[in-house]
């Protein structure tokens, strides 16, 4: 970090004076070039604003858009949605949002269809451009599919859907590799107005169960198998043990990955071979700005995994301007998102808004090591990405083998490299900027959330010139304004703070509410501060009003990035008959960043042994959530720490994980201070 301020420190005053020069908003050759090299550390603060608003005689900044959004929203966001979305109706008002309320409503009374804006409006003017490229889990092996494959493939997927009886408003639960026709169902889903639910397809059939029961689904898009680091991954057994939990299921269509013989019952349906026989034209359902378009399901600190519900107009709308800016996207590139589509990231930077933007998106079936650690870097080359984005658990996981992984390949394509789901600590940074980036291609690492529907922070929103400090996202996407918290409630007006993060006014990606449970959502984001929605984070604001992300503050760990409620796991491990109780918490870990701990007090005069507990106690939890839920430490115990009221004190389970016995603060209030010593003695015993 020391060495990265210092280099922004000396070049900034130089180069804002060389940038004051450049033509406002096409930088001039030699410019531009300044932004080359080395330049990540350095530059000014002059960038290309959003061309829309170049017209505008005060705004020649990111600072005076990013102004300008803030003060003027409904001229900032009516204006992109005309001229970026393909209406049917226009909408009457831009906005209606009470941040005190936590009512969010945007573009109302618009009509539009988002397969439409996805798909049709490239389809009309350049059928043979490529939408996506399915890099396959096997190696060397890559498909591509146009813009009028997508769009037959969508449609008659969507006419499939519609013949046997799905219409607009039903949910529909997608467990589905990361393929092409798992694109083309959530396009035939926003085509005929159906709401996707997809469950990532790492998920057990129990977890699967209860977000099929939870978003109300009677229909489920499943394929026969899964393949990833060459393993088989058995999706329709999956599917078959959860749909016997959920008898509102009507239909189950199982689509082919592998070939393989699977078992089908009366409720499959074999897709394939329905669309075969199905009009590659579909008409589509006109939707409301505000009808749900997706739920997806993520980890609270409370209670089972909340259905964050996102809508048409405002999520699309968000999802494509965030593509295009913070990763600063031009038609021809190539988009390589190494997300899977289960998650948030996959669905607003593979599919929604590289196809709002007509762009080429890669659909990455594999892990970063199958079938050697260059597997990335091969398929950049491959494929010529520009702008690669992955996650810093892979890229902490990469950095351990030799270099010669990443530099056997021909990286020249890449233009940007981005990063999201937890922080980029400053070993992984260095290496993705100077080994993969060979210090030319700057560092986005976004911070944004399920709820958020797209980058919210990222060092760059705009176009090229701004510079980046490692290891932080930095700044606010436009319309959004960071915020920070003091313990009491109180809003931190100074620069070099740190408190809750919150964000102070609506933007059009939000979520509207956690399905089934609006009260939740209130609660959740907007009552804990007033006016604000509340992000669960905690977050640092430096000197230069730059923002880094501290880590979550409440229950939730982040295990590789994904989100994983404290509550979820101890569920899983107090469902098993001989234990009384357990306290999970999350301790640091050199590559996952953070790692699974529970601590467990079993029932008096169960007599089995340990090791076997353990063992059936992690079985317990990849049954009831998935593999990576599992606990990699697990201590039993015969106490848990607890105040005089009977509430466990995690602050010092998290200091004995996190090996920090010698600085476990005050524990005079706990009602047996003795717990202590034997948690401690246990920690080094299984350390
Ligand atoms: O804690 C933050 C972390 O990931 C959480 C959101 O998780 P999820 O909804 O699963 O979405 C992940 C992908 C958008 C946040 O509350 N997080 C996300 N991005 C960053 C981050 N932590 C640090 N730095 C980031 N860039």
């Amino acid at each position: 970090m020391a060495s990265a301020v210092r280099l922004f420190s000396q070049h900034s005053f130089v180069f804002r004076q060389k940038f004051s020069q450049c033509k406002k908003y096409a930088l001039s050759s030699s410019c531009r070039s300044l932004h080359s090299g080395h330049s990540t550390y350095s530059g000014g603060l002059f960038t290309t604003p959003i061309p829309e608003f170049e017209d505008k005689a005060d705004i020649n900044s990111y600072h005076d858009l990013h102004r300008f959004s803030l003060e003027n929203p409904r001229e900032f966001w009516g204006t992109l949605a005309k001229s970026r979305l393909r209406w049917h109706e226009d909408f009457d008002n831009v906005m209606d949002c009470d941040m005190e309320q936590g009512k969010v409503g945007w573009f109302l009374n618009g009509k539009l269809n988002v397969a439409e804006n996805c798909i049709d409006r490239h389809y009309e003017r350049d059928p043979d451009r490529v939408a996506l490229i399915w890099e396959k889990d096997e190696p060397n092996q890559h498909e591509s599919v146009t813009y009028k494959q997508l769009y037959e493939m969508t449609n008659q997927l969507a006419n499939t859907l519609r013949s046997h009886g799905v219409k607009k408003g039903d949910r529909v639960v997608l467990y589905l590799p990361v393929m092409p026709i798992t694109v083309a169902a959530m396009m035939a889903c926003a085509r005929i107005g159906a709401v996707h639910n997809i469950v990532f397809a790492g998920f057990s059939a129990e977890a699967l169960a209860s977000r099929i029961q939870d978003a109300d689904a009677d229909t489920v898009i499943t394929a026969d198998q899964g393949v990833r680091g060459g393993k088989i991954i058995p999706l329709k057994s999956v599917v078959d043990a959860a749909v016997a939990k959920c008898p509102g299921v009507k239909r189950v269509f199982v689509t082919k990955r592998t070939g393989n013989k699977v078992p089908m019952g009366t409720l499959d349906i074999p897709l394939d071979k329905d669309m075969a026989a199905q009009p590659t034209e579909c008409p589509s359902e006109i939707m409301d700005s505000e009808d749900y378009l997706f739920l997806l399901y993520t980890s609270g600190s409370t209670g089972k995994p909340k259905g964050v519900a996102h809508t048409q107009a405002g999520y699309l709308l968000y999802a494509a301007l965030t593509q295009k800016f913070a990763f600063d996207y031009h038609p021809g590139d190539v988009f390589g998102c190494v997300a899977d589509v289960g998650w948030i990231t996959g669905h607003s930077y593979v599919v929604y808004g590289p196809l709002a933007n007509g762009g080429t998106s890669v659909l990455f079936e594999s892990i970063p090591t199958y079938p050697d650690p260059g597997r990335y870097w091969e398929t950049v080359e491959r494929l010529q990405i520009n702008q690669f984005y992955g996650a810093p658990t892979a890229i902490r996981l990469l950095l351990k083998y030799d270099n010669h992984w990443v530099s056997k390949y021909d990286r020249s394509s890449l233009k940007t490299l981005g990063c999201v789901g937890e922080p980029l600590n400053h070993e992984a940074w260095e290496w993705y900027y100077n080994v993969v980036g060979e210090a030319r291609c700057p560092i986005v690492d976004t911070w944004w959330q399920t709820e958020t529907g797209g980058v919210c922070i990222s060092p760059r929103p705009s176009a090229p010139g701004a510079p980046i400090l490692p290891g932080m996202p930095m700044r606010p996407f436009f319309g959004i304004k960071p915020e920070l918290m003091d313990t009491k409630g109180e809003l931190l007006t100074t620069d070099d703070a740190e408190g809750a993060l919150c964000l102070k006014t609506p933007w059009p990606g939000m979520a509207r509410t956690i399905y089934g449970n609006h009260d939740r959502f209130i609660e959740t984001y907007f009552k804990p501060y007033p006016g604000y929605f509340f992000s669960g984070d905690g977050a640092h604001r430096d000197g230069h009003g730059f923002y880094r992300i501290t880590g979550r503050m409440d229950d939730v760990i982040n295990v590789s990035g994904h989100r994983l409620g404290t509550a979820e796991i101890e569920d899983a491990l107090d469902g098993h008959p001989d234990v009384a109780e357990t306290a999970v918490v999350g301790y640091p870990h050199p590559i996952k960043g953070e790692g699974v701990y529970a601590y467990v007090i079993l029932k008096e005069h169960v007599d089995k042994a340990s090791e076997e507990i353990i063992r059936e106690l992690r079985s317990a939890v990849k049954e009831t959530i998935a593999s990576y839920a599992v606990p990699e430490m697990m201590q039993i115990t015969s106490g848990l720490p607890k105040t005089r009221s009977g509430k466990i004190m995690r602050r010092i389970l998290r200091k004995v994980a996190a090996n920090q016995s010698d600085d476990l603060g005050d524990i005079t209030t706990l009602a047996d201070p003795s717990v202590v010593e034997e948690i401690v003695k246990r920690h080094e015993e299984i350390v």
